[in-house]
């Protein structure tokens, strides 16, 4: 049997940060969105008993580390299918070390993909307690859409679609490791917060110049060279016409809002140039389970 599945990429609205827990995690507040920017995921299931991935870039982890397999290991576990191979192909447009929930997004999609295989036997709930097991964003990417998430990422709470925009997205040359930034961004005092709930009300009132004006990430007050070009790419972005800019999640990439999308294809394709990634993309709604 063979299932296609897309797995789209995720932005923060924006994102706050708590002291670090005792479990060696943090307390998070962000307004997370999927855009329409996906890899395209199939699943071939056969009787191996193993669970293998192959994509168009060497750099993909084939095995556990690869949290695409980790979630179809996880699943037919869950299930007691252990008779069950799969083999992922994963045509990856998501650029990785980007904070764009790429590997994440890749294992809400093989979740989903595997309930739809065994005939949804999982509920909603079942999934996302799996999904939340996987990694942290993984929650948020198996339904996407406009959400608010709490704690490590896996307490959702649903918001109205983000209003009619496009988006211009680009990944400096350099990955930043999400561990690394956390520990750094211990070692600071963070000095600006999100105003999360003036932002919650703006997505509530569908007042997409009230959330540009609020998009703020905790991660973009660590002083350091990449965040400097972080800076950089948010004034270009500014400068070209975005209503607002921010990094997303641990970086490195950077996106702006336009309310026209012809201005978002031209932002996005400049910085492509520049910086070697540059895309444009819309937000997306949710995928019901
Ligand atoms: O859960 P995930 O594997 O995606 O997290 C990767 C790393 O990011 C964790 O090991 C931790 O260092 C950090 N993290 C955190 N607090 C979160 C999410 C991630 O400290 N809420």
């Amino acid at each position: 049997m063979r299932i296609s599945e897309k797995a789209y990429a995720k932005l923060n609205l924006s994102l706050d940060v708590s002291a670090p827990r005792n479990d060696g995690y943090h307390d998070m507040v962000m307004v997370m969105q999927s855009i329409s920017l996906c890899d395209e995921l199939d699943f071939t299931l056969d009787n191996s008993g193993r669970v293998s991935a192959t994509s168009n870039f060497r750099y993909i982890p084939n095995d556990e580390r690869n949290l695409a397999v980790k979630a179809v290991n996880k699943y037919l576990d869950r299930i007691g299918r252990r008779d069950v191979g799969c083999r992922i192909n994963i045509i990856k447009n998501i650029p990785s070390g980007a904070g764009m929930g790429g590997g994440s997004s890749d294992a809400a999609a093989a979740l989903r993909a595997m309930n739809r295989a065994f005939d949804n036997c999982l509920s909603g709930d079942e999934l996302l307690e799996l999904a939340a097991q996987t990694g942290s964003d993984v929650p948020f990417c198996v339904r996407g859409g406009t959400q608010l998430a709490k704690g490590r990422g896996e307490i959702l709470t649903d918001l109205p679609d983000m209003p009619m925009c496009s988006l211009a997205i680009c990944k400096p040359s350099f990955s930043i490791s999400t561990p690394e930034l956390f520990r750094k961004l211990d070692n600071i005092r963070i000095r600006t917060h999100p105003d999360t709930p003036g932002m919650l009300a703006a997505v509530n009132a569908g007042d997409l110049s009230g959330m540009c004006r609020r998009m703020y990430n905790v991660f973009e007050d660590i002083d350091d060279r990449r965040m400097r070009t972080v800076a950089e790419i948010k004034s270009k972005l500014l400068d070209m016409g975005a209503c607002g800019a921010m990094m997303t999640g641990t970086g490195s990439a950077v996106f702006g809002v336009f309310n026209e999308s012809k201005d978002a294809v031209k932002a996005a394709e400049l910085l492509n140039r520049e910086y070697g990634f540059g895309r444009s993309a819309e937000p997306t709604g949710r995928t019901e389970i």
